[in-house]
């Protein structure tokens, strides 16, 4: 297997008495003795004895089976026998496939590497014997050790090749030393969710599990919710899984709260629960910014409404939204006047229709005809109408970036229209602006502060048909401008 981290300082071999000396005796085969220097320097091993070796541990075969461990073959020594193998050495293990008749403690590869470790920790040296390919350790050699490993196999065939041998007892003693998490979740660049935000999570999920019915049955609703959270808290959600399922759920909720209005659920009452708090940093990611610009593209200015209500709650929660938009000082100017009164409605229709009259007349010919053809707006059926000013003078921001730019205050409420406009088309709502009204009637209608100046009357609901293109485009009135005629450069 590759997988070696080069970055990690090579070769790291634990030596000097710090870990068992691995001895081969009489080994045959030049690779073997390669496979083993090998395994034992993934193990971080590195002190590699041979007794009597058919072939050289530097033999250009066991180089090139050691897979880049030429370290441990170079540092290798050879001894004539066992005996002068194990000299040095306090505590010795031989490691046999079979049992003999002698009396000795035999214990696993697993509790061997912990005998081990006590022994080195109390200075002693330890080795461990390993036999020849074909024949294993002999009596002889056995009788020298102070104890036996035997490793656990399939009784009916546990025969092992050398390497994997050594391998086996050198991954317990790595692993008897190793300070790896046993279990650990590997979160890359985001982390754990604090339970704040986990918390949020579950608010939002549940509020919408009623929008839509899910949580209907009144007397189950707690086990149910409590069952939904074991299962959330089972997944240890990350941040950036805490925001992916917000996402999820705000999609989910859209085709959910059309039919939570036709089971009669009290959509207003659960949309008035406090929203959830988004306190951890956001990721707009790629598949984000795709549909952002895919809300660029749809919003489109609609005048052609389905006779579908529009929640007061929905209502609510866009002029929040609207709220967010950035203002001059941050003085906040922006004043939505929700106009629901039919005769209120009725004056602004009329003062359309008058302006509307006195626009066509100021063209001829052609254009004139084409105007006339034109609709213009939706006031005829918007469920939804709110007229937006903007407070010229107000005290919030006291000033700050209007001295020389006044207009900077309209400007702002103009920021908080488009605001409300994406907001509404990201609900599947549809908003049409409309400016050709007398300001001054429109202000009567909504009877408004003196001095308080009409940004737009905007007609809002759901939308008859959807367009990518504006309809002016549709109606041959003037073409979309590429950018690089508005961009210029000095
Ligand atoms: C400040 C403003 C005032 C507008 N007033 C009207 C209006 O009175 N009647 C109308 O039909 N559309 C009105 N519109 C909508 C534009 O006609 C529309 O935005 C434009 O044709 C581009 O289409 P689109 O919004 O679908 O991209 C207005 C738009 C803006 C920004």
């Amino acid at each position: 297997m590759s997988g070696t981290d080069t970055s990690k300082a090579q070769p790291a071999t634990v030596t000097n008495g710090a870990a068992p000396t691995m001895i081969l005796v009489r080994p045959q085969l030049a690779e073997n003795i390669g496979m083993v220097a090998r395994a034992m320097l993934n193990c971080a091993l590195g002190d590699l004895r041979l007794v009597a070796p058919n072939e050289p541990a530097r033999h250009e075969r066991a180089i090139a089976a050691s897979s880049g461990a030429n370290i441990v073959l170079e540092n290798s020594e050879d001894f004539p026998d066992t005996r002068a193998a194990i000299a040095d050495c306090q505590w010795v293990l031989a490691t046999t496939a079979r049992r003999r008749d002698q009396i000795k403690p035999v214990m696993t590869p697993k509790r061997a590497a912990a005998e081990l470790r006590a022994r080195i920790a109390a200075g002693q040296k330890v080795a461990v014997l390993f036999g020849p390919e074909r024949t294993g350790l002999d009596n002889d050699d056995v009788s020298l050790a102070d104890a036996v490993c035997e490793v656990p196999l399939n009784p009916a065939y546990c025969s092992l090749n050398l390497a994997q041998a050594v391998l086996l007892v050198s991954y317990e003693w790595y692993q008897s030393g190793c300070e790896a998490p046993a279990y650990e979740l590997v979160m890359n660049e985001t982390a754990p969710a604090a339970k704040d935000e986990v918390l949020n999570l579950y608010a939002h999920i549940e509020r919408e599990l009623e929008l839509c019915g899910f949580l209907r049955v009144e007397d189950k609703r707690p086990s149910m919710v409590r069952n939904l959270r074991a299962l959330f808290n089972r997944a240890e959600l990350t941040e950036q899984e805490v925001r992916t399922l917000h996402g999820m759920v705000a999609e989910l909720a859209h085709g959910s709260l059309r039919r939570a209005r036709k089971l009669g659920i009290d959509v207003e009452r659960l949309r008035a629960a406090p929203a959830p708090l988004y306190t951890s940093k956001p990721l707009f990611d790629s598949s984000f910014c795709d549909k952002l610009t895919q809300l660029f593209v749809w919003r489109r200015d609609v005048r052609r409404f389905s006779t579908e209500p529009v929640s007061a709650a929905a209502v609510d929660e866009l002029l929040e939204q609207a709220c967010l938009a950035p203002s001059v000082g941050n003085c906040q100017p922006w004043r939505f006047v929700v106009v629901d009164d039919p005769a209120r409605r009725a004056r602004v229709r009329a003062s359309f229709e008058a302006a509307n009259a006195n626009a066509l007349a100021g063209y001829s010919g052609e254009k004139a005809q084409l105007y006339a053809s034109l609709k213009l707006s939706g006031l005829d059926r918007a469920p939804v109408q709110i007229a937006v000013f903007a407070d010229p003078d107000p005290d919030e921001g006291a000033g700050l970036g209007r001295q020389t730019m006044p207009q900077a205050v309209q400007y702002s409420a103009v920021a908080a229209v488009q605001t409300l406009w994406l907001a509404a088309r990201a609900r599947g709502l549809g908003l049409g602006m409309v400016s050709i009204l007398e300001p001054e009637e429109v202000a009567a209608a909504c009877e408004v502060p003196d001095g308080w100046d009409l940004i737009a009357y905007l007609c809002i609901g759901y939308p008859e048909e959807e367009h990518a293109d504006p309809e002016l485009v549709r109606a041959g009135w003037q073409e979309r401008l590429p950018a690089e005629k508005v961009v210029f450069r000095r």
